[in-house]
């Protein structure tokens, strides 16, 4: 009998280090601030210890915790380790009300009956993002009530999608309490791993425990506890020779030495014999190995198929390999040497080897014949018992080799393929697709292939390997007939590649698409690649590209009477007259394409829909109809569930806001608009939203963070090789805007002009800036031709007449056309440029008081949107008049803070460096320590614990959360 080397009964031993920096982390999380910790070292080393311990004192704090395992064997079993932890919340036990109202996405992970009610998308990649954002809400909601504690175990061993939801679920859960914890064996991460972890620890919320050998001083008090007593002093220096400091060896080693008679305990003391046996391995693997061999036979054929099973398996199932008596005594056996655990999962009673090498070590002893034959065994015997668990089945088929009629094996795979993609699991069905595609090559089944490589292109996309995903894809398309058919599947590598912002790639693959399609009659395949030929016109290329792409869409909808081609051809010509500035056609267009999409009952095409219409009713002037819009974008894709298409319609809401006057709203939408591209590695996110802020901040009169947002914003529309109006007119517009303030006018107008030949999605408030740098810059001509321009947009759109009126009044010196021309914005609802206008229009008046009265309200407006340049000049011209005027308000009206400062403070209070400080606010560090100096001396605060305090004891609670607070 062995000495229970792996009995959880021994205390902790040393780590003091590392439980320190664990509570800190706790206490951090405890404060709002999600964290990863990851725990990594050798086999053996503590990791799993010390993570246990780390659960135990969370939840000694008041955390939820939940545990998930991930084994040598589901290195391909789609987020079995996550479906392990986060099952307690689905089917809490007892029963009672779980958080999973609304989010039957679930269902694809927990094998529910309940499959979602809303359509499935034929996106793979959307449905995934779907399920990762229901897991998302699952644990936010639960967030909001405890605080939680994530353990995923060797996470080394982790599928991709666990590893993919992982990434999601930190960065969705960003300023909650959330602790992630993992444990790893570094040598053995794969490429996918590192880059989990490298991301993360970019974001700047990973804390690292790597652990090596505990030091001989805790070797010894390790010896004593598992010896509970003395250890012999001998005994401390070969512990201390052979194990490493490693706990795992060093009990093994303890133990061995117990079993083999050479530790003993005569007369109730410890003694070594001075005579070592032979046995003691240098290589301490080699011990577990000769535990194994020593155990008693019934619990070694447990064990061993334990081991088979990746280390753990269902009670039934081992019931059904191994007869009864046989089973209970191997199973006794094992728990009695302290190397099993039971656990009762899902209703289900399970066995676990204690420790993952133990169950290697075992699989290792195998012979190659045994290991066949033991998988074979299994896979016959979860058919038989287990029948429908096709994700325990499938890899014992994988890995029975021919020890299964391969036949057989190949129609095992085939409907394991199916339904791990009916279960979202991608990386499940890519296994078990490139299993069969492998044996159906073999048995000369070419009749399957074509089905296969389409499988495998579909997991690979549900697996989110985009890459692999569009050369399966490819591949895909060789095995189908020229025509139609192919022409699909190069299609869908090119959609993949439009994704990825790889503009040359998606053109290659939609131009072979269309070649295919050429030479076959028109077919429903034509509609799908023609619309998007439509899209990257419309997005990225010229009138004529568009035209060309809307008359294959006009033939396609007569020849085959389809209505998803008319709605394309309507969209197309919305967006061509809206770019040749006929608003008028344009919005009959988009009537009529809404009516279709409401026809269709397709949420899908009513989101597409939208967009355009945003644009044409912003470029309008109509703010109401144009929010109205985005809503209702945003309302149908909320109803689609798919949180990273919700990008546009929050950024066009924020446009609304922007326009409207109505600038906090603006900056918090910034804030969701950035996290959900850094959510989703959507650089279009990153570069609009940026683009918004800079807008702002411009506005406002923060110039060092104008600048800094735009260029950030340029960095990442920069990314994207396909150039992209939607991201480009905003992004130009804004860095017009910026150089106009820092008195360049020369580049402001040059910039603007670009957008405006680009056919910005914003041409009215381009071209207003453009004359307003000309007439800055002295160019009268320059500015009248703006004004000409804007005229010439709509006709039947007030903002750009209001617009031209403003240049035209400033040239004229005519204050009551300024002034006409201010009432008519201040209808439409532009508050900022209604209230610049009226200032224009005061300028350019002689005393006059009306204009004076008009000009003090100016100055209302300005002063509560915080619009400090504008409002610095009213005030100059109402002192020139010598009216008394009222004094600046602070930015912020609550408090003794600024609105600036109390940005920089909280983020210090949550720990946040002066560096880091800096680069959130998008400040220089100089600025932060300025702000930081005054923040101290107006509040008289000594240190930095003292501005913690007072932010948490004085400040309201954050209305206006930093936007990159990942
Ligand atoms: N600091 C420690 N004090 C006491 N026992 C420990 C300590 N670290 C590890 N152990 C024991 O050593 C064995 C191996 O540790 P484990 O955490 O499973 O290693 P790993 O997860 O790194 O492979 C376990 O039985 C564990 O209880
Ligand atoms: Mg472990």
């Amino acid at each position: 009998m062995m000495g229970g080397p792996f009995s959880a009964d021994v205390p902790l031993v040393g780590r003091d280090d590392e439980l320190c920096r664990l509570d800190a982390v706790l206490t951090r999380v405890l404060g709002g601030d999600a964290h990863v910790l990851v725990v990594s070292g050798q086999a053996g080393v503590g990791k799993t210890r010390l993570a246990r311990e780390a659960l135990t004192r969370a939840r000694s704090r008041g955390f939820r915790t939940l545990t998930g395992l991930a084994g040598p064997l589901q290195r391909d079993l789609s987020h079995a380790p996550l479906v392990e932890a986060l099952r307690p919340l689905v089917r809490p036990d007892p029963p009672r009300s779980a958080p999973v109202q609304d989010l039957s996405d679930l269902g694809w992970l927990f094998g529910d009956a309940s499959r979602p009610p809303t359509p499935a998308l034929g996106d793979p990649g959307l449905e995934r993002t779907r399920l990762f954002e229901a897991v998302c809400r699952l644990l936010e909601r639960t967030v909001a009530r405890q605080p939680v504690a994530l353990l995923v175990d060797d996470v080394q061993w982790a599928d991709r999608g666990s590893l993919a939801l992982l990434h999601h679920l930190v960065r969705g859960l960003a300023g909650r309490r959330f602790l992630l914890l993992l444990t790893h064996r570094p040598a053995e991460n794969e490429p996918a791993l590192t880059e989990l972890l490298t991301g993360l620890q970019r974001a700047g919320v990973v804390t690292e425990l790597r652990l090596g050998g505990l030091p001989a001083r805790d070797v010894e008090r390790l010896a004593q506890a598992l010896l509970a007593g003395e250890p012999p002093p001998a005994l401390t220096e070969v512990l201390a020779a052979r194990a490493g400091g490693v706990p795992l060896f060093v009990a093994a080693l303890v133990g061995f030495l117990q079993d083999s008679g050479t530790l003993t305990r005569p007369d109730g003391r410890w003694v070594l014999a001075a005579q070592l046996p032979e046995a003691v391995p240098a290589v301490v693997s080699g011990l577990l190995r000769s535990q194994v061999e020593r155990l008693p036979a019934e619990a070694r054929a447990v064990l061993d198929l334990l081991a088979v099973c990746g280390g753990q398996a269902p009670h039934p199932l081992l019931e059904a390999l191994t007869p009864g008596d046989p089973l209970m005594a191997g199973l006794a056996a094992l728990r009695g040497a302290g190397l099993l655990a039971e656990e009762v999962a899902g209703g289900e009673v399970r066995y676990r080897v204690v420790h993952p090498l133990l169950a290697e070590v075992a699989y290792d002893l195998l012979p190659l014949v045994t290991r066949l034959r033991r998988h074979a065994e299994v896979a016959r015997a979860v058919e038989a018992r287990l029948p429908g668990r096709w994700g325990l089945l499938a890899p014992h088929v994988r890995r029975a080799g021919d020890e299964l009629d391969p036949r057989h094996a190949l129609d095992l795979l085939l409907t394991a393929t199916d339904d791990a993609l009916s279960r979202h699991a991608g990386d499940e069905a890519l296994a078990d697709a490139r299993a069969a595609r492998d044996l159906a090559t073999r048995l000369g089944r070419h009749d399957l292939l074509p089905g296969l490589a389409d499988r495998l292109a579909e997991a690979c996309q549900r697996a989110g390997q985009r890459e692999e995903a569009v050369t399966a894809w490819l591949d895909a398309a060789r095995w189908q007939p020229a025509g139609g058919e192919r022409a699909d599947r190069l299609h869908r590598a090119a959609v993949l590649e439009l994704q990825a912002g790889r503009g040359q790639e998606c053109l290659r693959w939609l131009a072979a698409a269309e070649a295919e399609l050429a030479a076959v009659a028109p077919s429903p395949f034509h509609v799908p690649v023609a619309w998007s030929r439509l899209q990257v016109a419309a997005r990225s290329q010229g009138p004529a590209e568009a035209e060309a792409a809307i008359a294959d869409l006009d033939r396609l909808a007569d020849r085959l009477g389809s209505a998803r081609a008319r709605a394309a051809v309507l969209y197309g010509r919305c967006h061509t007259a809206f770019t040749a500035g006929r608003y008028e056609e344009a919005r009959a267009h988009l009537a009529a394409l809404l009516d279709t999409a409401a026809e269709l009952d397709d949420p899908l095409l009513g989101e597409r829909a939208r967009r355009p219409g945003f644009v044409l009713e912003l470029a309008r002037g109509d703010l109401g109809a144009a929010r109205a819009l985005s809503e209702e974008g945003l309302r149908l894709v909320q109803r689609i569930g798919v949180p990273a298409l919700e990008l546009a319609h929050r950024v066009d809401l924020g446009m609304a806001d922007f326009f409207a006057g109505d600038w906090n709203r603006a900056l918090r939408r910034c804030g969701e608009v950035l996290d959900l591209g850094q959510r989703f590695g959507l650089p279009r996110g990153t570069a609009v939203g940026m683009a918004l802020r800079a807008l702002v901040a411009v506005r406002q009169g923060r110039l060092e963070e104008a600048r800094a947002c735009a260029g950030a914003a340029r960095a990442a529309s920069d990314a994207s090789a396909l150039p992209d109006r939607h991201v480009l007119g905003p992004v130009e517009a804004v860095t017009a805007a910026v150089a106009l303030a820092e008195d360049d006018p020369a580049t402001a107008a040059a910039t603007a002009a670009r957008a405006v030949r680009r056919r910005t999605t914003l041409p009215a408030f381009t071209l207003a800036v453009a004359a307003d740098a000309q007439l800055v810059a002295g160019n009268r001509e320059g500015a009248a031709a703006a004004a000409t321009a804007l005229d010439d947009l709509g006709p039947g759109a007030p903002y750009p007449a209001a617009l031209a009126a403003v240049v035209r009044g400033r040239l004229a010196r005519d204050p009551d056309r300024l002034a006409r021309a201010a009432a008519d914005l201040a209808r439409l609802g532009f508050r900022y440029e209604a209230a610049v206008a009226d200032v224009d229009a005061a300028e350019v008046a002689d005393v006059r008081a009306d204009a004076d009265d008009r000009l003090a309200a100016a100055l209302c407006t300005l002063d509560e949107l915080g619009a400090r340049p504008q409002a610095d000049r009213a005030r100059r011209l109402l002192r020139r008049q010598g009216r008394r005027v009222p004094a600046p308000p602070r930015a912020r009206g609550r408090g003794p803070l600024s609105r600036r400062e109390e940005d920089v403070v909280r983020l210090v209070a949550r720990g946040l460096s002066n560096a880091e400080v800096a680069r959130r606010l998008y400040l220089s560090p100089r600025t932060v320590t300025t702000h930081l100096q005054h923040v101290y001396a107006r509040l008289q605060l000594g240190s930095r614990a003292a501005l913690v305090r007072y932010v948490l004891e004085e400040l309201p609670p954050d209305a206006y959360p930093g936007p990159a607070d990942t």
